[in-house]
């Protein structure tokens, strides 16, 4: 887990609690990751988990790791957008990614830091790896928003919404309403399409809704959905999830970073899925596809 922040920390600690796999915490900042593996050890007797967690400054103790996950770079602020990050964020992904895969070259990078669809480009181009073996996490947490809203509006259990929002992590997201469902039964027969575009509408804000509750971003969805990608790559599970994945003429998008659903297994995206998006849904994705290119456009490494 390279970045033992806020983020970086939680999926720590979510891995950790599932008691499969070890755990090193690598961070810039000295003491940080070092005092949270052992805060994190010390949690093991009371929660039932005991993996080895190290933290550290250097990828030594990292090294020959089967996943990796860069959570490393600033997270924003009130008043700002993911996009602003871009040129801090893309120098500290670089170094991370070239450092990380120098010590794990048989990884598989899993990019958390924002703008998340352009520092996948970062660390894509930065490792040379195939796109099996590079992509992002950001449309488990904006599905996990979007699914939240559901079961508060219907008033069923979260865990019998099925939705996916596709598309880049930023504003512009999609959340596929024609793919949304509880149990079963299409979204659009259960609520009205006004109170789906409300719900549509504070998913696509729902990052900024908490930095401006907290003054930074989320952690605690973030890092679940970081950790649920780490289990299906560690354990194989063939799970079909929103991953930020690079597209070869899928959707109709070619040499871009961005959020699909994709069949993620021990050998990384296994396969990317592509639904039947209706007329608009694919409008919408061209749209939020120019906004990622955007944002790619003034990266110095891709
Ligand atoms: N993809 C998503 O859905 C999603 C969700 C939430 C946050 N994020 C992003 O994840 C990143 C981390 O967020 P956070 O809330 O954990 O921030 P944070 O500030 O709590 O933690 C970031 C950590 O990165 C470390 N760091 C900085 N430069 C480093 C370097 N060169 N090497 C190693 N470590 C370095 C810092 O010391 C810090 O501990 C941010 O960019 C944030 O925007 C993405």
């Amino acid at each position: 887990m390279v970045g033992a922040g806020n983020v970086g920390a939680t999926a720590a600690q979510e891995i950790a609690r599932r008691d499969y796999a070890d755990v090193v915490l690598v961070d810039i900042k000295e003491g940080l990751p070092q005092g949270k593996a052992l805060d994190l050890n010390e949690a093991g007797p009371v929660l039932g988990y005991e993996p080895t967690i190290v933290g550290t400054n250097s990828y030594e103790e990292s090294a020959g790791s089967d996943v990796v996950v860069i959570t490393a770079g600033l997270p924003r602020s009130p008043g700002m957008s993911r996009d602003d990050l871009v040129t801090t964020n893309e120098k500290i992904v670089g170094s991370v990614t070239e450092q990380a895969v120098a010590a794990s070259p048989d990884a598989i990078l899993i990019i958390v830091s924002n703008p998340l669809d352009a520092m996948c480009h970062v660390s894509r181009t930065v490792s040379g790896w195939s796109r099996q073996r590079v992509f992002g996490m950001a449309g488990i947490l904006d599905t996990a928003r979007f699914r939240t809203f559901i079961a508060w509006e219907t008033g069923a259990s979260a865990k019998d919404v099925t939705a996916m929002v596709l598309g880049g992590h930023g504003d512009q997201m999609v959340p596929v309403v024609s793919a949304t469902a509880v149990g079963g039964i299409p979204l659009r027969k259960l609520v009205s399409d006004e109170r789906i575009e409300q719900m549509v509408e504070r998913t696509r804000k729902g990052g900024g809704e908490i930095v401006d509750h907290l003054g930074t971003s989320a952690w605690y969805a973030p890092g679940a959905a970081a950790a649920q990608m780490v289990d299906a790559v560690l354990l194989d599970q063939k799970r079909v999830l929103p991953c930020t994945a690079y597209l070869e003429g899928e959707y109709g998008i070619d040499g871009l970073y961005i959020g699909v659903p994709a069949k993620l297994g021990a050998g990384g995206i296994e396969e990317i899925v592509e639904l039947d998006l209706t007329d608009d849904e694919r409008a919408e994705l061209g749209r939020s596809a120019d906004a990622v290119r955007e944002v790619v456009g003034v990266l110095g490494t891709s």
